[in-house]
């Protein structure tokens, strides 16, 4: 198989025979394994092209490959292609298929003729990774816009896709939730998920993509990663777009000759470090703690000899472990940026930590220490 999972060639779609073209002749390719981010203004086309790729609308002209085979639109090949792909839609009223929560994120994994057993561990993991447990017997009407949201999220992440396309999941959230479902993202693809993003949220969406696909005109504007796209200005202003805050911020410390503009930091912890002329030798160290679901937390922080310090979480079964203890955890959210941010400050932190996120946990401390900008002891427990 080629890098590319799903790819469009010359997909030419209309919403109407005479309507204007939405895509016209658009070219783009996913890769598999990695996180793509789809940016492009408003009307600029990233639903209707997330419609095309999940075969909800077939172009007028050109093709769809999923896996380098063509596109198949006949029933079966919809529902194949769907058992892997799953699509979080932009408006969470467009996803509601039952009355109430649980039945809601029961329906993907039930019309999968899963075991019922497999189902209610679904639901359940799925409503606690949204943070939506104490409403699963709720009337959906009786919920917030972004609450449905975090439904809709739950019962797509019951499905457990390979490929997960998500419209703007972040849009309507409060900000630490926010924060959460990029974490969620994350997540899945340090486990082997393609997660493909629209988000108009700049700052969130540079700190985690790996790639983006810029969409201006009906067409596909640029693809690869995200820095040349932000260094041609005229090409950012007329997709109606904005750089990212820490790009901008870096790029103006460049000019004002306070630092080189490469590497390119990620995270404001990043870009702080890097126009510091302190190269300290003494940064807090980051303790990054193995979690598993059944960790006993408390007695693993005793027998290691943490107690005390400042604590955030990262990843799903931390949080999993955490919510069977009484214990409070300073940082809820961004756990692996405060808790850096705690050791440029010079305290010790600790991370209670996913084992298949460590890689990513550890990685502002590997872009500092990696570029000379000073050694923050990492220690994994
Ligand atoms: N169901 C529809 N029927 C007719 N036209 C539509 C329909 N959905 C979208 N369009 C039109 O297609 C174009 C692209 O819309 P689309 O929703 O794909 O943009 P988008 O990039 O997702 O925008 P946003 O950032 O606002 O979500 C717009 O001009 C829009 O008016
Ligand atoms: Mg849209």
């Amino acid at each position: 198989m080629s890098d590319s999972l799903l790819r469009t060639e010359k997909v030419t779609f209309s919403y109407s025979r005479k309507g204007a073209k939405v895509l016209d002749e658009m070219d783009i390719d996913i890769p598999v394994g990695k996180k793509t981010a789809i940016l492009g203004s408003n009307g600029a086309g990233k639903s209707t092209l997330f419609s095309v790729l999940n075969a909800l609308n077939k172009p007028a002209s050109g093709k769809v490959y999923y896996k380098d085979a063509p596109m198949s639109y006949s029933h079966s090949g919809k529902i194949r292609m769907r058992s892997e792909v799953s699509i979080l839609f932009q408006n969470p009223n467009e996803m509601m298929f039952k009355p109430y929560v649980e039945q809601d994120v029961a329906y993907g994994p039930e019309n999968m003729k899963l075991p019922k057993e497999e189902v209610e561990e679904r639901v359940q993991e799925a409503l606690f990774a949204v943070g939506m447990e104490a409403y699963r017997k709720s009337p959906i009407m009786k919920l917030s816009y972004g609450q449905r949201k975090r439904v809709t999220l739950a019962g797509v992440l019951a499905m457990r896709p390979s490929v997960l396309i998500m419209d703007e999941p972040t849009a309507g959230l409060d900000p630490q939730m926010a924060y959460e479902v990029m974490e969620i993202a994350e997540q899945l693809n340090s486990s082997g998920v393609t997660v493909i993003m629209s988000s108009h949220d700049t700052d969130l969406v540079y700190s985690w993509a790996d790639e983006i696909r810029v969409l201006n005109s009906s067409k596909c504007v640029y693809s690869g990663i995200p820095e040349p796209f932000y260094e041609d200005y005229q090409l950012v202003q007329k997709a109606g777009l904005l750089m990212p805050s820490v790009y901008r911020m870096n790029r103006t410390f460049a000019n004002l000759g306070k630092c080189e503009l490469e590497p390119y930091p990620h995270t404001q912890s990043q870009l702080s470090v890097k126009i510091s002329d302190r190269c300290a030798t003494d940064f807090g160290v980051m303790n990054v703690v193995k979690v598993d679901k059944d960790t006993d937390i408390p007695a693993l922080l005793a027998s290691e000899g943490l107690e005390g310090l400042p604590i955030g979480i990262y990843g799903m079964s931390a949080r999993t472990a955490r919510n069977k203890t009484e214990m409070s955890v300073d940082f809820m959210y961004n756990g692996p940026e405060n808790c850096i941010r705690k050791c440029l400050s010079g305290e010790d932190s600790v991370l209670l930590c996913d084992p298949i996120m460590v890689d990513k946990a550890v990685s502002s401390a590997d872009f500092i220490n990696g570029n000379g900008y000073g050694k923050i002891d990492v220690r994994t427990v």
